[in-house]
């Protein structure tokens, strides 16, 4: 049933007002500290949903593979493009003993490449590329043996416009597509296909994985925080620190069950009065190169949903960990995977069309340069923060109306944490 998105601010002027399930007041930050909680929602968060590792262009031909490191599941998965052209995905260990399957130097790095089987190297044993038994060595010596059930472990595997998730639980019987719901099937159609030219960075940092979310929840915090890098913005607005900001307050707020999405403004694809010398010569800023802008107007129905001429950004948080960025010139991925209850690693990845002459080329890297500082900027707080939010000084957050999303991230967390354990009988 076609139905309107809430995608404005309700007559009261308080987006929570929309959501009244979310409440206003302070909200326990303990998801953030407890080592207790952490081991919960490793079982019933990130052992339980299905979790983006990568799109499809990272596997161009069939036999093409690549291995993701889970560290927070004790496990390494492997995703590989069968020769049906199906995408599979299977734990990295041999049936026989357990041997780590596909690694080079060492074996808690990712690899990736292509082969026309999987092949262990402890005892020579081969498998097909969809986990089946090709043969073991020395038939002779195994009795009792039924091929059929030494095959390498499965693992849930689904794509959705090209992302390749994965799912850990193996009672789950639901598709990527139905997980993501409405947010992502108002965003199919965008042009999501290869080829890219992708540029990639990846870090660990000493903070839980949501407060590093929470900051690409709300861009309340831009003013401040960036306030060196968006020179333009704070100049227009540094008047009017303590009033509506139309440059940073949200266009739009969306929360679908475990999902959420925000739309923001931003510095315009072009030329300004703000623009660097640097901006000129290459034809790029923030949101990307000016020549390469994507028609607003065609976007799917989900992306700028209020239409707005000063549209900058939307960002799409998928539950848990996978965040989805729409600039105007191309997407962004962020992921964030746990390492322990204070730590994670975040990985980006950006994604343009690929450059046809050495001025976009630069105008890319321009743009990419800007993005990284903004994250850096994202980040430099962190692990501060951790540290003191560890003191336990304080118990609680104090969000306020733009910072709904962040209120929704850490609910739909602890209620998945709370539902798994009852169901366990646990309770809480
Ligand atoms: S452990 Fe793989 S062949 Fe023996
Ligand atoms: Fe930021």
């Amino acid at each position: 049933m076609e139905r309107d998105p809430i995608v404005t601010k309700p007559r009261s002027g308080h987006w929570s007002d929309a959501y009244p399930e979310l409440g206003r007041g302070p909200v326990s930050l303990d998801d953030c500290v407890s080592r207790e909680f952490y081991e919960k929602e490793r079982e019933h968060v990130f052992r339980k949903n299905w979790l983006y590792v990568g799109r499809v262009e990272r596997l161009p031909r069939k036999g093409s593979y690549f291995t993701r490191e889970l560290g927070f599941a004790s496990t390494s998965i492997i995703v590989v493009r069968g020769k049906d052209d199906v995408i599979r995905a299977f734990h990295n260990i041999c049936p026989h003993r357990g041997n780590k399957l596909v690694w080079r130097d060492d074996p808690f790095e990712e690899v990736e490449g292509q082969a026309p089987a999987l092949y262990c190297r402890f005892h020579g044993w081969s498998f097909e590329l969809d986990g089946s038994l090709i043969a073991p060595t020395r038939k002779d010596l195994l009795l009792d043996f039924d091929a059929d059930k030494c095959r390498v472990p499965p693992v849930q595997c689904d794509v959705w416009e090209g992302f390749i998730f994965i799912n850990l639980n193996p009672d789950n019987t639901e598709t990527v597509r139905d997980f993501l719901g409405e947010l992502a099937h108002e965003i199919e159609g965008y042009p999501f296909a290869g080829p890219h030219q992708v540029y990639r960075f990846k870090a660990e940092i000493q903070c839980n994985w949501k407060i590093f979310m929470d900051g690409f929840a709300e861009s309340y915090h831009g003013p401040y925080l960036h306030a060196a890098s968006f020179g333009n913005l704070t100049a227009a607005a540094k008047a009017a620190l303590e009033a509506p900001n139309p440059f940073t307050d949200a266009l739009a707020y969306r929360l679908e069950g475990l999902h959420r999405m925000f739309s923001f403004a931003g510095e315009p694809s072009r030329k300004t009065p703000y623009s660097k010398p640097i901006e000129c010569v290459f034809e790029a800023s923030a949101s990307g190169p000016w020549n390469k802008k994507i028609d607003v107007g065609s976007l799917p129905r989900g992306l700028n949903p209020t239409r707005s001429e000063s549209y900058g950004f939307d960002s799409f948080q998928f539950f848990p960990n996978f965040v989805l960025i729409f600039g105007a010139s191309g997407f962004t991925t962020h992921v964030h995977w746990p390492t322990g209850p204070h730590s994670h690693i975040i990985e980006v990845e950006m994604f343009y069309r690929p450059p046809t002459t050495h001025k976009e080329r630069l105008g890319q890297e321009l743009t990419v340069t800007f993005l990284n500082d903004i994250i850096l900027e994202d980040s430099s707080p962190l692990e501060g923060m951790q540290a003191m939010l560890n003191s336990g000084a304080i118990r609680e957050f104090h969000f306020n109306d733009e910072e709904l999303l962040v209120r929704h991230l850490h609910k739909v967390v602890v209620d998945q944490v709370n539902a798994g354990e009852e169901k366990k009988g646990g309770g809480k």
